[in-house]
This record gives structure tokens, sequence and C-alpha cells, in this order.
């Protein structure tokens, strides 16, 4: 079973899959809730079908017994049914992961060799360009700042987030430990995030939970 990494932080327990079975294989373990039957009934791609699987198959050992999951009409960020528990999901071309946690939480991966130069100006804030070049792998902390900001995204459930203006990450030396933070600014208020970052399988993983 390739449930490759199982990480107990003080934001959460993160499962962490590598997507290295066919979706046939995948299944043949996998005890689907008939909400999430039907909607991998619905999946026609082989890729969509194997993630899917993987961040049930993920959940299975991070939580056996975990409950029914729904996606919310307004966002299709995922909940569990009847449970107080908080739970996000993140697919790259070879992982999957999920973290579940008591607090608002969020996840995102993203390949290390992941080219983003186009779409830089619309997700890094001008005073996070200093982070960006002032460190010693650049690429490194771009990719960081992409899966930070998704993760944020993910976890305040809301829509409409410009990335470059309304979530900003707080410099920090990436070199000396895997703890930062950031926020999200919104009309309705501030909202703080400790977030954390793993590296794993050329991937750069983040989570975060509101401070
Ligand atoms: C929805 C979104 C966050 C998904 O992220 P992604 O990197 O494409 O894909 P990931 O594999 O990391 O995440 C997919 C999972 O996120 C979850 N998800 C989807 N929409 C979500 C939302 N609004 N909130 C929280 N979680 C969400 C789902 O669980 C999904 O997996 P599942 O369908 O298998 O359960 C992303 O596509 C998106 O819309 N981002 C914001 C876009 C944007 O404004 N970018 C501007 C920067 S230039």
């Amino acid at each position: 079973m390739p449930l490759i990494e199982k990480i107990e932080s003080k934001s959460g327990t993160i499962g962490i899959w590598e997507l290295s079975e066919s979706a046939d294989d995948l299944l043949k373990n996998c005890q689907l809730h008939l909400a999430d039957l039907e909607r991998f009934n619905s999946f026609r791609a082989e890729k969509r079908r194997r993630e899917f699987l993987a961040s049930r198959l993920t959940l299975q050992q991070i939580f056996p017994g975990y409950p029914e999951i729904s996606y919310t009409k307004s966002s299709g960020k995922p909940v569990f049914k009847d449970s107080d528990l908080n739970i996000s999901i993140t697919h790259s071309a070879n992982l999957a992961a999920v973290i579940i946690s008591d607090e608002p939480v969020g996840i995102d991966i993203e390949q290390l060799d992941r080219n983003i130069e186009k779409v830089v100006t619309r997700f890094v804030a001008p005073s996070e360009m200093d982070f960006i070049k002032k460190g010693s792998h650049p690429q490194l902390a771009k990719i960081m700042l992409w899966a930070a900001k998704e993760a944020i995204y993910k976890c305040s459930g809301m829509l409409g987030i410009q990335f470059n203006e309304q979530i900003i990450i707080d410099p920090f030396d990436y070199t000396a430990g895997n703890e930062f933070s950031g926020k999200l600014i919104h009309p309705s208020g501030t909202i703080k995030y400790r977030l954390n970052y793993h590296l794993i399988k050329n991937n750069v993983l983040v989570y975060c939970v509101e401070k």
C-alpha cells in the first residue's frame, strides 16, 4: 500500500500517497461511501479516478471509519458530514495528500519543477518578490508561495480571492525551518495562518491552519 508518509503535526494529521497503481487496482482495496462511489463513477479520466481513490485510501489509513464527505455548493470545498473535524485534499502528478484537523485547514502539493513564470505576477505580491530573489532557491520559493496561497485559499472556502493582493506570505528563511506564516486580507477581516512546508519526491507540500 503506497501510503508513503504519515505526519502528525500540531496542525493535524497528514497522509501522503504515491500514485503508482491503476484505478482498477486501487478500487480493489477502497471502501467507498455511496456518495463517493457515485462521484467516482462520474469520472472518466484515469488520472482523475486514481487521484480520487488515492485520497480515499489515504483517509482509510489515517482516519479509519472516516465519515461521508460532501462538497459545499458554493466553492466545492470538501467537508465531513456529521463530524467537527476538517479536511483538505490535494494531488499532483505523482502524489495525493490529505490533512484532517480540529482547525479549519488547507493543503496543497505542487511539483518543484513546474513552470509558473507566466502566472507569477498574478499570484506574487510586490513585497514577496524580494523573498523570492534574495533566497538561495528562487524556484523553490515561487512554488512554495504558490502552494501556500492555494492552501490558504482552500482553507478559507472563499471565492474570488486575488492571490497577489489578498493573500500575503511573510518572508522566512526556508533553509532554517519549515514553519512560516501568512494572511488573507478580506473586507470581512484579516485571517492569519500558520503554514508548514514539506519536501517529498520532487514536490513541495504546504498545509495551513488558522492561527
Ligand atoms: C480549486 C483549486 C484550489 C484546486 O487546486 P488545484 O491545485 O488545482 O488541485 P489540487 O489537487 O491541489 O486540489 C483539488 C482538491 O481541492 C479541493 N477543492 C476544490 N475546490 C475547493 C475549494 N474551493 N476550497 C477548498 N478545497 C477545494 C477538492 O477536494 C479537490 O480534490 P477532490 O475533488 O479530489 O476531492 C484551484 O483549482 C483553484 O481554483 N485555485 C484558485 C484559482 C486562482 O484564483 N488562482 C489565482 C492564482 S494565479
